[in-house]
């Protein structure tokens, strides 16, 4: 699979995931504004993949910056992390970025150097620490299961690999026989669009389903565990993730099925002690009237549409991180991945 997102002179390369799976086309980005609205528009997605464009949409600022470049810092960083709110790894990156901004400042032409390889080294890191995640997770998969997730946590919304789906590409690679079964994930649809194309780009068997499915196949014993992915973790555990996963979460608790989040530990906001202070994104009221550009509703109709859910800690089994697998009491195992 081509890089989701590429570091190549001096431009950032996106592939547009708003096209897939009909087309694979790539945006060129020039400016750290045009990186910013690529972010807010979904051309990428997904929490460690949005901290990788955050990291490079930053440094593409301070390269274009110009003389003036001291007084540009604060612009391009409010910039850059105003454009979606959930994902703590945006955030992440920004402060990694400040950092070498903040050592470097004094010297131009070092501190355009610094900042980009920060920028490439974030990218590079993301891939390592998701098959890191993989290794560590995959264990808890055994051959011949059938595995839900929920939106896309793979190599779509990552530098590559992915976070849920790089357990079951891990546990692929071990040798197991893994099914997924994929929820379509109304409305943005990265379930349909974006999980099953590349699953099926390495050849790993999957059954879509539509979201309302969920529940009977877990009844009829067709789904052994879920993995999903985390947009930002708190202290106790609580996880944000796409709109839906909190339903599949209370879903596989009544089912006694496993329910698995797989993050890095830049998706934990050591900041936050519960889910209830993670600030959740709404979004266009056009995505739940209509259906791929369709009106599905009158267009006067009033909507919710929130984004991402909090599923509570006592509904997740595991978190796997690339450090380890974290089990209750994730109050306590949380805190020691900070030691
Ligand atoms: O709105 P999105 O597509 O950015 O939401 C993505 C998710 O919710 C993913 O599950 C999450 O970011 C984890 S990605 C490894």
């Amino acid at each position: 699979m081509h890089p989701v997102i590429e570091w190549k002179n001096d431009k950032v390369i996106m592939i547009d995931q708003r096209a897939l799976p009909l087309e694979e086309k790539f945006i060129e980005h020039s400016h750290y504004t045009e990186v910013a609205k690529s972010i807010k528009d979904m051309v990428i997605r997904g929490a460690p993949a949005i901290g990788v464009a955050s990291a490079m949409g930053i440094a593409l600022g301070i390269l274009n910056a110009g003389e003036n470049y001291e007084n540009e810092f604060d612009n391009i960083i409010e910039t850059i992390t105003s454009t979606r709110p959930t994902a703590v790894n945006l955030f992440w990156a920004a402060e990694r970025m400040k950092k070498v901004f903040a050592e470097h400042k004094h010297d131009s032409q070092l501190l355009k150097e610094k900042m980009v390889r920060e920028a490439v080294t974030i990218d590079r890191e993301d891939v390592e620490i998701n098959k890191r995640i993989g290794a560590n997770g995959q264990a808890l998969l055994k051959s011949g299961q059938r595995v839900l997730t929920h939106c896309n946590a793979g190599a779509l919304a990552t530098a590559g690999y992915g976070t849920a789906l790089g357990v079951i590409r891990a546990a692929v690679a071990e040798g197991k026989k893994i099914e997924v079964v994929a929820d379509e994930t109304r409305p943005y649809l990265q379930g349909a669009r974006l999980t099953v194309w590349e699953l099926q780009q390495d050849n790993i068997p999957v059954k879509l389903i539509t979201d309302n499915m969920a529940g009977h196949l877990m009844s009829k014993g067709l789904i052994d565990a879920v993995v999903v992915g985390a947009d930002r973790i708190a202290n106790n555990g609580d996880a944000a993730n796409k709109i839906g996963t909190y339903s599949v979460a209370i879903l596989a608790d009544y089912h006694k099925i496993p329910f698995y989040v797989a993050a890095p530990v830049s998706t934990i906001d050591f900041s936050i002690s519960s889910g209830e202070e993670i600030s959740i994104e709404e979004r266009d009221k056009e995505e739940v009237t209509n259906f791929m550009n369709q009106r599905t509703a009158r267009p006067e109709t009033e909507v919710y549409n929130p984004a991402f859910d909090v599923t509570p800690h006592r509904l997740i089994k595991t978190i796997i991180t690339e450090k380890k697998v974290l089990y209750p009491d994730f109050k306590k195992e949380i805190a020691s991945l900070k030691e």
